[in-house]
């Protein structure tokens, strides 16, 4: 697939569906995201908190494990929808650094009105496996 034609409205309404399987009976503040992979497939995520609270996982994060666990390496856009339009948190943005910076971000609220930027642009002079390699610390072959 071609990486910026897609559907951006379909990305969002899977992000929203996943708002809706979201486990936030703490904060209240659900969050749904869908990952788009360069295969085609969409992966959903929702926030699902703990009553151990730090153990709580974003949506962000619960998309892309599962399209990684599933083989997925290369991403295309990552739609996240919250009621207010609330911006990916720090945390997630540098997992998903791990894997591109070019990937497109959807940010939805609860109408679906979105706004689109990228990971470039959210998590800027990013830190990853480069500067490791740089550094000598760090080898694929070895890994
Ligand atoms: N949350 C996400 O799922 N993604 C974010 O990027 C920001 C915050 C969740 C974590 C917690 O369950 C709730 O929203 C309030 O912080």
């Amino acid at each position: 697939m071609k990486a910026t034609e897609f559907d951006r409205g379909e990305l969002v309404r899977e992000a929203m569906r996943a708002r809706e399987r979201a486990h936030a009976p703490y904060s209240r503040y659900a969050v749904g995201a869908a990952l788009l992979a360069i295969s085609g497939r969409t992966f959903a995520g929702s926030n699902v908190e703990n009553a151990v609270y730090p153990l709580s996982m974003c949506a962000e994060r619960a998309a892309l494990f599962t399209a990684v666990s599933a083989g997925e390496r290369d991403f295309v856009a990552l739609a996240v929808a919250t009621d207010n339009g609330g911006s990916p948190c720090g945390s997630c943005r540098q997992v998903l650094r791990e894997f591109g910076e070019s990937i497109i971000v959807l940010i939805a609220d609860s109408s679906g009105t979105y706004r689109e930027t990228s990971l470039a642009e959210l998590l800027p002079d990013s830190f990853s496996a480069e500067d490791l390699l740089e550094a000598g610390s760090y080898c694929p072959e070895r890994v």
